[in-house]
């Protein structure tokens, strides 16, 4: 049997810098653990426009369409703000995105317990915290028609549309649903249906399919703007959340908060399952291409690294793998090593990117 193929996108800003410590990652598991991937390397947002004037080449695109997961480290930057809208290299994702159909996006937000004094938050309110926030990933205002900047008499307007059919809110809930089944059998949706059509009808639907297939899990529904609320209230009532794309952007951001950092938080983007009977996917810190510190060494790569944690689960069924990976990033921090985002205590140097990669690896060896 060949090896399970990886298509990796550095991409622009701190997204080469973290995905060069997971690179060292998957080498540490060929060399030790004999598991072997087939990978390739490719270009992906403003890196690929300066080349092709695209953010995101049709090869790319086919390429990314053939392997067993994509590996994505983050896209944008100051340079490449001017550009027309369509070939801006966010672009580049939103089509990756859209054409691989990836619409259950997993952003689980998790506080090890050695940084549960790094939170904005008071400790008590974050330590131990487990959630997991599934954002729509392929509809939604992010690709709804009518959009565009149009005439209107002596002004112009700006418009995007949120739209939702039946079928993607049943699917994106049915993906939380089983997630929840498989940690503590509750799910909490977010929408406003208090002032959006498209609200009434996720809350229909999402209803529906409780109804006809998920009644024995717990579901709650909340107005998103309460559910922001709720989750620096309180965040450990919750366990799964499922939201629409906009929505679950931005809470997602907000969540990476009670963790520590943005810097902490991965990602799986998934797929209806395939003929092999795994989903298309694609794994992706939520973070983005942090030009503030791009090239300086200080980025934090423990998102870039959980994301291919969650590829060793979500795409390869090597979950003992995953959860190795998830041990080491765990003991690293109890260690006492913080990348400079994660700053707070008197007296802490902060590491630079290679050598919490460096430490990671250490804790790979030490786990064998
Ligand atoms: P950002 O996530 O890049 O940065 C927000 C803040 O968090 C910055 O202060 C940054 O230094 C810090 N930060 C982010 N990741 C970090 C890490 N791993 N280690 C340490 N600190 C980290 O968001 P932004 O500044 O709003 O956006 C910058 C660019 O990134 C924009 O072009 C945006 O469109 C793009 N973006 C891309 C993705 C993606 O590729 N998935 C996600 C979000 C934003
Ligand atoms: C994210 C990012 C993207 C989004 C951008 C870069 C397209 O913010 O993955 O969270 O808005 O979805
Ligand atoms: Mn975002």
């Amino acid at each position: 049997m060949s090896n399970p193929s990886l298509l990796i996108l550095p991409g622009d800003g701190i997204g080469p810098e973290v995905m060069a410590e997971v690179t060292r990652i998957i080498d540490w598991f060929g060399a030790k653990r004999g598991i072997a991937f087939d990978v390739s390397e490719d270009l992906v947002g403003g890196c690929a426009y300066d080349k092709h004037g695209t953010p995101l080449h049709d090869d790319t695109m086919a390429k990314a369409l053939e392997v067993d997961a994509v590996l994505l480290g983050a896209v944008g930057g100051p340079k490449y703000d001017k550009l027309d809208f369509s070939v801006k290299p966010e672009r580049g994702l939103l089509r990756l995105r859209k054409e691989m159909d990836l619409f259950s996006n997993l952003r689980p937000a998790q506080c090890f317990d050695a940084l549960a004094d790094f939170s904005s938050l008071k400790k008590d309110v974050v330590a131990g915290l487990d959630i997991m926030i599934v954002r729509e990933l392929t509809s939604g205002v992010y690709f709804g028609e009518p959009r565009g900047i149009f005439k209107e008499g002596n002004e112009r307007v700006g418009i995007n549309t949120q739209r939702y059919t039946e079928s993607e809110i049943a699917r994106v809930a049915r993906s939380a649903f089983e997630l929840a089944r498989k940690r503590n059998n509750k799910l909490c949706s977010m929408e406003k249906a208090n002032v959006m059509e498209s609200g009434i009808l996720w809350r229909d639907v999402v209803t529906e399919v409780h109804e006809a297939e998920y009644s024995d899990v717990e579901l709650t529904h909340m107005y998103a703007d309460a559910g922001a609320m709720q989750l620096t209230r309180w965040p450990k009532q919750f366990d799964v959340i499922v939201t629409d794309n906009l929505f679950g952007d931005m809470l997602s951001d907000l969540a990476a908060m009670l963790t520590g950092s943005l810097g902490m938080l991965p990602s799986a983007s998934l797929g209806a399952p395939t003929e092999n009977g795994r989903p298309k996917a694609l794994y992706e810190p939520v973070h983005g291409s942090a030009p503030d510190i791009a090239g300086q060494g200080k980025a934090n790569p423990i998102a870039c690294i959980l994301s291919f944690a969650m590829a060793l689960r979500y795409s390869f069924d090597m979950g003992d793998e995953a959860t190795r990976v998830e041990k080491a990033v765990e003991a690293v921090l109890a260690d006492g090593k913080r990348t400079a985002d994660l700053l707070g205590e008197e007296g802490v140097t902060p590491v630079s990117t290679s050598e919490m990669g460096d430490a990671i690896l250490a804790a790979l060896d030490a786990s064998l």
